[in-house]
């Protein structure tokens, strides 16, 4: 996600600090130590750009913890902007990181996180480009070491190429695929949907969303 650089940016980012995890290396030793409720199930979204999938997943599923990875400051401001604006009390369940997920294994131990979303990842189209996508084996091989056994990755994106590609990268790896559809708002678990920026307006342009949920 490409962003003109905020006036200020700092100062916002500073002004959000009780939500964000400034040193994640913190989380290796426990990765709950940023919630009050530490026995909750933790997720991971990674890429979560503006922030409307984790702060309406916070809300709806208080009994999580979640941690919203983005790399970008000022894409991740705004995201962190939103959650502080959500409701009088912030949310207790819900922190971010700005980062990249090539760091995971420096910053979550083995066997920590219950599921991993992971919504209109960059494409990346070029096949030169392959080992970029977050859903490439080697972007698998991070997330096997830190999901639970029996964790979930669960997948959104509006971009076939890329839908495709995972879905062969995910059987290659050996995952069990135990949900895929075409047409995730037409599709029974489009109840419940939480939508992204990017979801909404591929699919306010006519797109249909391909979503997969994928067992390790
Ligand atoms: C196409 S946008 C989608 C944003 C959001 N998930 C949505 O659906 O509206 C992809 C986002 O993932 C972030 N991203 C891409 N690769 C990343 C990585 N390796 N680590 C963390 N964030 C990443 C980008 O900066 C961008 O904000």
């Amino acid at each position: 996600m490409r962003m003109r650089k905020k006036k200020h940016g700092e100062e916002r980012i500073l002004a959000c600090a009780e939500l964000l995890i400034s040193d994640p290396t913190v989380l290796k030793d426990d990765p709950r130590i940023p919630f009050s409720d530490k026995e909750k199930e933790l997720c991971l979204e990674i890429g979560c750009g503006k922030g409307n999938f984790a702060v309406g997943m916070a809300e709806k599923n208080p009994d999580c913890n979640f941690i919203a990875m983005e790399r970008v400051r000022d894409v991740c401001c705004i995201a962190l902007e939103k959650a502080m604006a959500c409701k009088e009390t912030r949310p207790d369940n819900l922190r971010f990181i700005i980062g990249d997920a090539d760091n995971l294994d420096e910053w979550f131990p083995e066997g920590s996180v219950d599921r991993l979303y992971l919504n209109f990842s960059d494409p990346w189209p070029k096949a030169g480009h392959a080992k970029r996508r977050l859903t490439h084996r080697n972007y698998l091989a991070r997330y096997k070491r830190m999901l639970k056994e029996g964790g979930l990755l669960i997948f959104k994106t509006d971009n076939v190429g890329l839908f495709d590609f995972s879905l062969e990268e995910f059987a290659e790896f050996g995952l069990e695929i135990l949900w895929q559809t075409r047409d995730l708002h037409n599709s029974e678990r489009a109840e419940g949907n939480v939508m992204t920026e990017y979801e909404k307006n591929f699919s306010e342009k006519g797109f249909t969303i391909n979503s997969a949920i994928v067992r390790f």
